[in-house]
């Protein structure tokens, strides 16, 4: 008796406790997102914010958000208290500059550091990246040591920061807008750097007394550790090719020799000789890539094993599903587009929730945009049942470049030739041609029904045998090769012909 009294009693507090943990923090739920089996909500963790540049989830439960202009703040995500712990005055912003990068060490117990990054305008003409770490106490961060300092511009100055499993901290910075300084060992633009949390270079580096940790790169905006202990980054491309990375020691990544795909013969001969890595992906027309976050599959499972990537010229949420080694990349959807504006940065937390941050405040807003209360910090977790506008994910077809390029030498080459310049006379140069780079419609018809041979001409032969992924393959290939800017063609604009 004394032990089902005991039983009840626990069973009650039980109940008690976890009714009302979460009645202490009641969100405003603004939008529900159906997924293949789960449901999930969106609500509003906070408002009124001023471009929240970095978002940081720690392991005592609690949101660090860096804001654009020096504030840092904290959220505890219990009680969905907030505290601003601080404003760095020295910060100097404009445009893209200004507090950029964030980390909170993930055992912030034993190490209760949480590293920045901003930019800082030395004199009339002087503008640098300084990496700071602080020390945080319950009400604010102190005792401000600078671990490195390294070139800065009004552009291009990255920049995001993450611990990884070897507890060293990563450092993602820009070049500065000169393409250059990405190839320079000396300069330590358009890296990433790899820094013992004392700002000591670590002895296991590349090179001996090198922050370097790999190379090649123009404008980085996310920067996140898998739960292997693999390091991807997403990047800014200039006009044609955003990149996500798959970052391995020491190696050369190609800008501004190559940007995206190694596709132009010039790419191809530097990828040869500097023995380049390519990205496991990259978008044409560009979206414009920031912050992006693992997710495990804890409380949502659909995204298991997924880059969590925030787009800013994209305004979504694009899930990108990993192979099981995570070397490369399955399929993509697409979330929220257009629907909250501007998104620059992702976390997760322990609980597989996922937080976003708009930036919707910044140099660069969109028509339509801000929307009331921005900017705001979002969170999304499952939910039991609908209370709201249900949204659900647009999915991309991934599109096999490789096949592409493969089937064109297969079925192309021998009339357009391998580099696309044609037989004068005969065959017509596809580099180059307004039909290549035409509409879909106008292009799909000509690879499946070929076109009678005229008088003296040659003829083009129909290639209606190609499945719909091989023919989008191979068209997105002669629209994306030699010199060729033109969209990607799917599998379903295809199928509709
Ligand atoms: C046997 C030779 C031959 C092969 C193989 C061939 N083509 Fe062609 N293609 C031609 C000829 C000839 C024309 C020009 C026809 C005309 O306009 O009279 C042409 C025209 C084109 C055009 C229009 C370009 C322009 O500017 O006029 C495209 C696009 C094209 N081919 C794509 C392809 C693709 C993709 C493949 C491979 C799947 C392919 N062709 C394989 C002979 C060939």
């Amino acid at each position: 008796m004394k032990n089902y009294a005991k039983l009840i009693y626990g069973l009650l507090t039980a109940l008690c406790f976890t009714a009302c943990n979460q009645s202490k923090l009641q969100l405003q739920t603004i939008d529900n997102v159906q997924l293949e089996k789960n449901l999930l909500k969106v609500e509003v963790l906070d408002k009124d914010l001023d471009v929240p540049w970095d978002i940081c989830y720690a392991d005592d439960h609690s949101l660090f958000i860096a804001e654009q202009g020096g504030a840092v703040s904290r959220i505890d995500l219990a009680t969905g208290k907030k505290k601003q712990l601080f404003k760095i005055a020295e910060v100097w912003r404009k445009r893209t500059a200004g507090l950029l990068g964030m980390v909170v060490h993930p055992k912030i117990k034993e190490n209760p550091y949480l590293f920045v990054n901003y930019t800082v305008k030395k004199d009339s003409l002087l503008i640098i990246n300084r990496l700071v770490r602080y020390e945080i106490t319950a009400d604010t961060l102190k005792n401000p040591k600078v671990l490195l300092e390294v070139g800065g511009y009004t552009a291009h100055n990255g920049s995001r920061l993450a611990i990884g499993p070897d507890q060293k901290l990563y450092w993602a910075t820009g070049d500065a807008y000169f393409g250059e300084k990405a190839q320079d060992a000396k300069s330590l633009n358009g890296k990433i750097l790899r820094i013992n949390i004392d700002g000591s270079v670590p002895s296991d580096n590349p090179s001996p007394n090198s922050y370097v940790w790999a190379s090649g790169f123009r404008n980085m905006q996310g920067l996140t550790f898998s739960e292997k202990g693999l390091l991807y980054t997403s990047e800014h491309g200039d006009a044609i090719e955003d990149e996500i990375n798959l970052i391995q020691k020491g190696k050369n990544y190609g800008w501004p020799a190559i940007e995206g795909k190694e596709d132009l013969p010039a790419e191809e001969a530097f990828a040869l000789k500097h023995q380049t890595t390519p990205p496991i992906k990259s978008w044409t027309p560009v979206i414009a890539p920031a912050g992006i976050a693992y997710h495990n599959g804890k409380g949502i499972p659909e995204w298991a094993n997924s880059l969590l990537l925030t787009t800013l010229k994209g305004k979504s949420l694009r899930v990108i599903k990993l192979s099981d080694d995570g070397r490369s990349t399955k399929g993509e959807e697409i979330f929220f587009e257009k629907h909250y504006g501007r998104l620059r940065d992702v976390c997760t937390d322990k609980d597989g929730a996922v937080y976003l941050a708009t930036s919707n405040q910044d140099w660069n807003p969109s028509p339509g945009f801000p929307l009331p209360g921005d900017d705001k910090i979002l969170k999304i977790s499952k939910a039991d049942k609908a209370t709201h506008k249900v949204l659900s994910a647009k999915k991309m077809e991934s599109i096999d470049l490789v096949s592409g390029k493969t089937l064109y030498q297969q079925y192309c080459a021998s009339c357009h030739k391998e580099d696309g310049t044609g037989v004068v006379g005969t065959f017509p140069a596809l580099a180059g041609s307004a039909k290549v780079k035409a509409s879909p419609e106008m292009l799909i018809p000509i690879l499946l029904n070929g076109i009678a041979k005229e008088q003296a001409g040659a003829a083009m032969p129909a290639f209606n045998f190609l499945s719909n992924e091989e023919a989008a393959a191979v068209l997105t290939y002669i629209r994306q090769n030699w010199g060729n800017k033109a969209s990607t063609i799917t599998p379903s604009q295809i199928k509709k012909q």
